[in-house]
């Protein structure tokens, strides 16, 4: 894009936290050489954490007020207790606060990097209205199949990004979403999409015992704080669902199998009772792991989408030489098998988890959706 060409940029960003916190500094550093280099003139009209929006009431936020509620934030105080503060429910006034700001709604851009689907309403409105959405969040593409593809499509104009979701970045969901478009035939996908499993299994197939690999993968902040959250595999079928919809398939969360490695029965505990209860679990999964390696194998968490509907996520025992079961414990591993990548089939392998990674995947799907990548 040519410098003389200036365009005005609004966002709306949804959460704060790891990823939201580091796509803002992201964008305050770079947004002095976008105007420079596009003419991109990128200004937020409003951020949001849990508890409230912070507005510029009526007018953008200045970088400094940016940088100001940020610190704020970090320092424990949420923004419904900001000057500026205005409460979730005032969402469509923000909404239309930002296109009127920006002139256009073709101008305005929410970044989701909140979690939960309560902003659903929020993003279905803006997609309607021809604004742009870029997600890290991976919920509100995995509700019902007519809220994904509202998200997907809208008449209006605008676009939808979503490269942060799966695989942090790395650029399976564009590889599979051009095969598509292009008049491909999806054969099969496979995926390692967890980088807690991944270490995780890459430890029991070691021979580490279930309650070790357990406290190693928490320890090194690979899980969630509950670590249930990652061995339901809830994670990594949210993941395959979002690669089943960029490839075409009508399907819901309901229709992936999901094999679950939490400890049965463990699922009725609190958190604190769980975590106490982790060493009375040395020999979960033991007889697996070990009967894997007798026939020299190794146990890895895998995705499966096949094009007459199969959708699994379970444990598998794979030779090493596997292309699933190849590569570091946390990282993520896709398989891509089509009629033009049969024999040899497109794979995409590389950390697929991080705040670094995620962030700048979403700084990238803004410039996407601003027009100058
Ligand atoms: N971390 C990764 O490697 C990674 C990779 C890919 C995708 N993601 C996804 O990226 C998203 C953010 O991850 P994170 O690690 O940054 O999480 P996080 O540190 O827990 O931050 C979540 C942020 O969302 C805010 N929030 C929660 N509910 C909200 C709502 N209804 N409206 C507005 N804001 C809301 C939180 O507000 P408070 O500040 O008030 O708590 C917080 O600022 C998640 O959906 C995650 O699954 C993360």
């Amino acid at each position: 894009m040519r410098r003389d060409m200036n365009r005005d940029i609004a966002l709306l960003q949804l959460g704060v936290g790891r990823v939201g916190a580091a796509v803002v500094h992201i964008i305050a550093a770079q947004a002095e050489r976008w105007r420079e280099r596009y003419g991109l003139n990128v200004r937020y009209y409003a951020l949001a954490d849990s508890t409230a929006f912070l507005t510029g009431k009526q007018t953008f936020l200045t970088p400094e007020a940016v940088r100001a509620a940020l610190l704020a934030h970090e320092n424990g105080q949420r923004f419904a207790e900001q000057s500026g503060a205005a409460s979730h429910d005032e969402w469509t006034h923000v909404l239309d606060g930002s296109v009127e700001a920006a002139g256009d709604a073709a101008r305005v851009v929410v970044l989701d990097c909140a979690s939960g689907d309560a902003m659903a309403p929020l993003l279905l409105a803006a997609r309607a209205a021809g604004a742009s959405v870029v997600l890290a969040n991976k919920d509100p593409l995995t509700g019902p199949l007519a809220q994904y593809r509202a998200l997907a499509e809208s008449e209006y104009g605008g676009s939808l990004h979503i490269s942060a979701t799966v695989g942090a970045g790395l650029p399976i969901l564009s590889a599979l979403a051009a095969s598509v478009a292009s008049g491909d035939t999806i054969i099969e996908i496979g995926a390692r999409a967890s980088g807690s499993l991944g270490f995780f299994c890459d430890e029991l197939s070691r021979g580490v015992a279930f309650d070790q690999a357990l406290r190693e993968a928490m320890a090194r902040g690979y899980t969630e704080p509950d670590p249930r959250l990652d061995l339901s595999g809830f994670d990594v079928a949210r993941k395959l669902l979002i690669l089943a919809r960029v490839a075409g398939a009508s399907a819901e969360l309901a229709d992936v199998q999901v094999e679950s490695l939490a400890p049965q029965g463990s699922e009725a505990l609190s958190l604190a009772e769980f975590v106490a209860a982790i060493p009375d679990y040395a020999d979960h999964l033991a007889a697996r792991a070990s009967n894997a390696r007798s026939a020299g194998q190794v146990v890895r968490y895998v995705a499966r989408m096949r094009p007459d509907g199969e959708l699994r996520a379970l444990l598998a025992d794979l030779p090493p030489e596997h292309l699933l079961a190849r590569g570091a414990g946390p990282d993520n591993v896709f398989v891509l098998r089509t009629a033009r990548y049969d024999a040899n089939p497109l794979v995409i392998a590389g950390p697929g988890a991080g705040i670094g990674v995620t962030a700048g995947a979403v700084v990238s799907d803004l410039l996407r959706a601003a027009g100058v990548l």
